[in-house]
């Protein structure tokens, strides 16, 4: 059985260093013909993961299992090789994500929230549990991985014993980082390499944990993730409370309409059969029939405007994407 750690180094070593549990395509529709991406079709999408096993409804486990407690989903790690992540089922086009998470303990976990899409544009929040007062901000465009200089650091008082919120903003125009609501990164169009490197691409949600101190990691992953692992000190849990997403573009599927990873090469489009249905709402439980959104979705009103909509045009079908969790599986069991 083949440690994550060759794993990634087999498959991502492009990717790999950062978050390389949650990075990966099945797919790259710069490089070959994909099936379209599953979009979200509604404005508003929440989850609270204290609810039971039925919040997992729109989230795909892609390795190891993750259970509902009554502190939110709980992602374990008790020994090499265990990196337990879910994915959101859809992709949204541009929005807002916010997550409610308590950080693993112990040395060289990583607690992630990545957001990728198919051609690896990526945004991320990587909380590394052997700083108890900070939390990483990083980015990539197209996988484009030259340099590592894009990550920065916030500081949150505990966030391995405090559950916070770390939500991120983002349009064509600017990616905006909040943690606990608060602003603490900007991230302008113009300035990632005049666009080349602003993720701009359909992108799911993929949350969970990884050991970037496992001993079989490469020195300088281990030196990121400040120092090795010892899976005697585990297990390590994150618990994660609740997910909260605002899909600029709700549509049924996004399709890349070319090879430049472009926004505005992106189709969304809406099935026939599926586009009378308009909930603004969901919420993945199905024993509570209410918005279940509240506080920080209120600012989501109408006002909210992305320059994407306008160009994208609306047609009809009803293609289904088919972007597996299957991949990390099978790698792992290499
Ligand atoms: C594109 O395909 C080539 C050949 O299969 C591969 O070497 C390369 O890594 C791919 N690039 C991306 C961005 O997936
Ligand atoms: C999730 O549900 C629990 C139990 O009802 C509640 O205490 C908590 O505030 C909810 N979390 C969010 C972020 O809504
Ligand atoms: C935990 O989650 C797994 C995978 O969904 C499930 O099979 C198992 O029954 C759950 N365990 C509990 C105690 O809920
Ligand atoms: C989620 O799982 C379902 C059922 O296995 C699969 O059809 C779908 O492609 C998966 N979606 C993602 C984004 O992993
Ligand atoms: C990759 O990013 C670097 C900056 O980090 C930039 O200089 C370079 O041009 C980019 N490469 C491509 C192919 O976009
Ligand atoms: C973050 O914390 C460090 C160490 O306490 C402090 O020096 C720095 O000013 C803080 N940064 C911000 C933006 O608050
Ligand atoms: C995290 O680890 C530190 C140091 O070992 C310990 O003091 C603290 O109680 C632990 N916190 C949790 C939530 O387990
Ligand atoms: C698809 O349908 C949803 C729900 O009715 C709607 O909000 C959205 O604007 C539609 N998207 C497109 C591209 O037509
Ligand atoms: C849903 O909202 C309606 C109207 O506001 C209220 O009467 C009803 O009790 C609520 N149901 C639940 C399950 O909260
Ligand atoms: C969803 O809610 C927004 C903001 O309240 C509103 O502008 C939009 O028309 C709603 N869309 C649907 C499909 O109800
Ligand atoms: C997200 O950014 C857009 C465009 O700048 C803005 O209109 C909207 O209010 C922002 N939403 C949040 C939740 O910050």
């Amino acid at each position: 059985m083949k440690s994550y750690t060759q794993w990634a180094v087999a498959t991502l070593a492009a990717v790999a260093p950062l978050c390389a549990a949650q990075t990966y395509t099945n797919c790259n529709p710069l490089n070959e013909t994909c099936p379209a991406d599953t979009g979200l079709n509604v404005w508003s999408f929440s989850t609270n993961f204290t609810e039971g096993e039925s919040a997992f409804k729109r989230w795909n486990m892609t390795d190891g299992a993750v259970n509902s407690t009554d502190l939110g989903a709980q992602f374990v790690i008790s020994a090499e090789g265990d990196a337990p992540t879910i994915q959101s089922d859809f992709y949204i086009f541009f929005g807002y994500v916010e997550v409610k998470f308590r950080a693993a303990n112990g040395t060289g976990i990583i607690s992630t929230s990545v957001m990728e899409s198919d051609d690896l544009d990526e945004i991320d929040w990587e909380q590394v549990s052997t700083y108890d007062d900070e939390i990483q901000t990083n980015y990539f465009g197209k996988g484009n991985t030259t340099s590592y200089d894009r990550a920065t650091t916030v500081n949150v008082t505990s966030p391995e014993e405090e559950f916070h919120t770390y939500a991120v903003n983002w349009t064509s125009s600017k990616l905006e980082w909040f943690r606990d609501g608060t602003l603490v990164r900007t991230l302008e169009y113009a300035d990632a390499v005049d666009g080349k490197n602003y993720p701009q691409t359909p992108m799911n949600i993929r949350i969970g944990i990884w050991a970037g101190g496992d001993p079989d990691n490469s020195v300088g992953t281990i030196e990121w993730a400040g120092g090795e692992t010892d899976y005697s000190d585990g297990p390590f849990i994150m618990y994660l409370e609740s997910v909260k997403i605002i899909n600029y573009n709700p549509a049924d599927t996004y399709t890349y309409t070319d090879k430049t990873g472009d926004w505005t090469s992106i189709k969304a489009a809406n099935s026939s059969s599926t586009s009378s249905k308009s909930t603004n709402s969901t919420s993945s439980s199905s024993s509570s029939s209410n918005s279940t959104s509240s506080s920080s979705s209120s600012s989501s009103s109408g006002s909210v405007s992305t320059s994407a909509a306008t160009g994208l045009s609306a047609s009809f079908g009803s293609l289904f994407a088919v972007v597996g969790a299957g991949l990390l599986v099978s790698l792992l069991q290499i």
